[in-house]
């Protein structure tokens, strides 16, 4: 490999993921530690478990993966920097992969430096073989995220839309935990959606009538605890039932998402729209984008789908784009944080 090297750690949650990606060879490898199982029990992420979890894996899985990367390679690779999550994310998470980070820098004589985890998400469709040029619109939609932005360069963000409650991710996870489908929401209420009936509920479109690019998705939420709730009193509380509630938010979700992101697209001039974050691997969502952009004559962009959730091929592909552009920590100071903007 003869471009930059970047080692990625990604601990932000209840994934802990190493990759490899070099600017010139690209991503030379990547692996991922899934806590599901660990937290399924507790239906949500712990996060004293998820840290413990963070500090256990994540060294066999950096040299499990080195010794994969160096195998396939000529010559031994050699790590130029290494690039980590500060953040946002759950704080001993985060503190856990930034001091995986910090030491191996030392020990390594290499730069570390801090990436903001959004900013991943934002970057991952560019790991892709047809990479959207700038300027383009991307959608984030994660469990804490749901922000339209206009993306001019790397590093030139403006936000131009944002939830005003809760994050889309975080609705489809609510919705799973109240018609009792477990943790994490969004892949089982998916799965339920593709044998729901699209006309047996209606669900409303949420900030529709009001211009502008914001969103709200707590009443979405509202109105699947509702639609559930009249049907264990009717006694139709069946799986059916749930599928047919899993569908009929998902494309209360999907159109509301859709219509929103075309109003960006409208308003910039923009042809191209970049879709990441969780969410995004979401099929209804999904169908509903590129039809948009069919519509419109412009194309849209998303991850394959390992890297729509959290992983640390975004990581150090954002990591190794700040390093080139002169950004850099020149000490192994590091703070994780819990909240970043
Ligand atoms: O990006 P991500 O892995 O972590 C955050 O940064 O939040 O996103 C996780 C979110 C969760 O809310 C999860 O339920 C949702 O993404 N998600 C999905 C799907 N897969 C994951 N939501 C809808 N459909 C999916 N297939
Ligand atoms: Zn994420």
């Amino acid at each position: 490999a003869s471009g930059l090297t970047v080692l990625g750690i990604e601990s932000s949650c209840d994934e802990s993921a190493v990759a490899i990606y070099d600017t010139s060879a690209g991503l030379l490898g990547h692996h991922l530690f899934s806590q599901i199982e660990l937290h399924q029990i507790y239906g949500g992420v712990v996060p004293e478990l998820a840290s413990r979890d963070h500090i256990r894996k994540m060294i066999p899985l950096i040299k499990q993966l080195m010794n994969e990367v160096n195998q396939s390679q000529i010559e031994p690779i050699k790590v130029d920097a290494i690039a980590y999550t500060q953040g946002p994310g759950l704080m001993g998470a985060l503190l856990s992969g930034s001091a995986i980070a910090a030491s191996l820098a030392y020990a390594w004589k290499v730069p570390a430096l801090g990436v903001h985890h959004m900013e991943g998400h934002l970057l991952a469709p560019m790991l892709e073989t047809n990479p959207p040029a700038f300027p383009f619109i991307a959608l984030l939609i994660s469990g804490g995220h749901t922000q339209i932005i206009r993306v001019d360069d790397i590093g030139q963000y403006k936000l131009l839309g944002d939830t005003l409650d809760d994050a889309a991710g975080e609705a489809f996870d609510k919705t799973a935990k109240m018609l009792g489908l477990g943790y994490p929401g969004g892949p089982i209420v998916s799965k339920y959606a593709l044998n729901g009936d699209p006309d047996r509920y209606h669900f409303p479109r949420p900030m529709l009538d009001r211009p502008g690019l914001d969103m709200s998705f707590s009443g979405l939420k509202t109105f699947s605890l509702n639609t559930w709730q009249n049907a264990v009193k009717q006694g139709v509380d069946t799986d059916q039932t749930r599928a047919d509630i899993c569908r009929a938010f998902e494309l209360a979700v999907a159109e509301t998402l859709t219509v929103k992101c075309k109003r960006a697209l409208i308003a910039t001039g923009i042809n191209r729209l970049v879709v990441s974050g969780g969410v995004s691997a979401n099929r209804a969502i999904r169908a509903s984008l590129t039809a948009l952009m069919q519509q419109r004559g412009g194309e849209a962009y998303f991850p394959r789908l390992e890297f729509c959730t959290d992983n640390a091929a975004m990581i150090a592909f954002a990591g190794a784009q700040r390093l080139q552009a002169g950004q850099h920590n020149p000490t192994l100071n590091f703070s994780a944080k819990a909240r970043w903007p």
